[in-house]
């Protein structure tokens, strides 16, 4: 099965990204703590050379902890990229992670700081910028591309903050990386399918995260040996069933990733840097 979704909006948003990106001093590149390899848009990596720069690993309030610090290291340390772990609601974390941003900006005081905020669609970008400018300017959502078009928004300290649409690549590869992504909420439902990126989900709930499903699903035990038969035998105790007592796998297969989404299955993060054995470069 191949994941796409680049609606046309993404494409625009890419051409305009190209042409402001000199404009800017500095961008804020918020990732999402569970996946913040696969929720990387290598097209900002190419546009961001030169430039100021900040990975912020957004929603890290149910990411794994182990597996967030884990990242920060491999960011800030191995590859020398500025980055922090913040939940996107929290004013500390969100204006330590601009002030660290902008303060690499050399410029006197008089001038404005230009900050872009970029990264694929669902991180929390406006959210972010909510929080920074205690109010809410940017609209937001638990549904990808709820931003369409490019704002300022100017904020104390002689910041000038642009929030930009989320954007995503033409064909998304490896297939891992595109139902974990899915699993995440940055692609529209209406390319995914349900039961394959919920199969997805469970196989890692299974091999990662066994006390989170036995927390959650109490009615697990022993705990199914298949991610089949894990999403069956929730729907099966949801109430998830057709005509005729069969369990219905799509109802079953969105019961659980609406629980992973919402953190209801507790702090689980997609991928550890111990996963990286794919080439993620694969913008087109
Ligand atoms: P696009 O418009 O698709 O580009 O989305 P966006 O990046 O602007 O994301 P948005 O701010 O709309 O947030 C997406 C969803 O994530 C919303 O349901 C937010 O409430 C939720 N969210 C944002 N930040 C956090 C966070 O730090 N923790 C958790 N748990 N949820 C968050």
């Amino acid at each position: 099965m191949n994941i796409q979704w680049f609606p046309g909006h993404m494409l625009e948003t890419k051409n305009q990204l190209k042409n402001s990106i000199a404009r800017v001093d500095a961008l804020l590149e918020v990732v999402d703590a569970r996946l913040p390899l696969s929720s990387s848009n290598p097209f900002v990596d190419r546009i961001a050379t030169g430039k100021n720069r900040m990975k912020v690993l957004n929603k890290a309030d149910i990411a794994d902890p182990e597996a967030t610090q884990a990242w920060l290291d491999y960011f800030n340390r191995d590859l020398r990229l500025p980055a922090a772990a913040i939940c996107g609601t929290s004013l500390q974390d969100a204006s330590q992670a601009l002030e660290t941003l902008v303060s690499q900006v050399d410029r006197n005081q008089a001038r404005k700081a230009k900050v872009m905020v970029v990264g694929i669609p669902n991180t929390g970008k406006s959210t972010i910028l909510n929080t920074l400018a205690g109010r809410k300017v940017a609209k937001t959502g638990n549904v990808p591309a709820i931003t369409r078009h490019q704002q300022r928004t100017s904020l104390k300290g002689n910041i000038d903050i642009y929030d930009t649409p989320g954007i995503l690549w033409p064909v998304i590869e490896p297939l891992q990386r595109a139902l974990a992504l899915a699993v995440s909420g940055a692609i529209s439902d209406t390319a995914i399918d349900y039961h394959e990126i919920a199969h997805f989900a469970a196989q890692l709930l299974l091999e990662r995260y066994p006390a989170c499903l036995a927390e959650r699903y109490p009615f697990l035990d022993p705990l199914p040996k298949n991610p089949q038969a894990l999403i069956e035998t929730v729907g099966k105790a949801r109430g998830c069933l057709k005509k005729g007592g069969y369990v219905d796998s799509q109802k079953a297969s969105q019961l659980i990733i609406r629980d992973l989404r919402s953190g209801r299955l507790g702090r689980v993060s997609f991928e550890t840097p111990k996963d990286i054995n794919v080439n993620h470069d694969t913008d087109q």
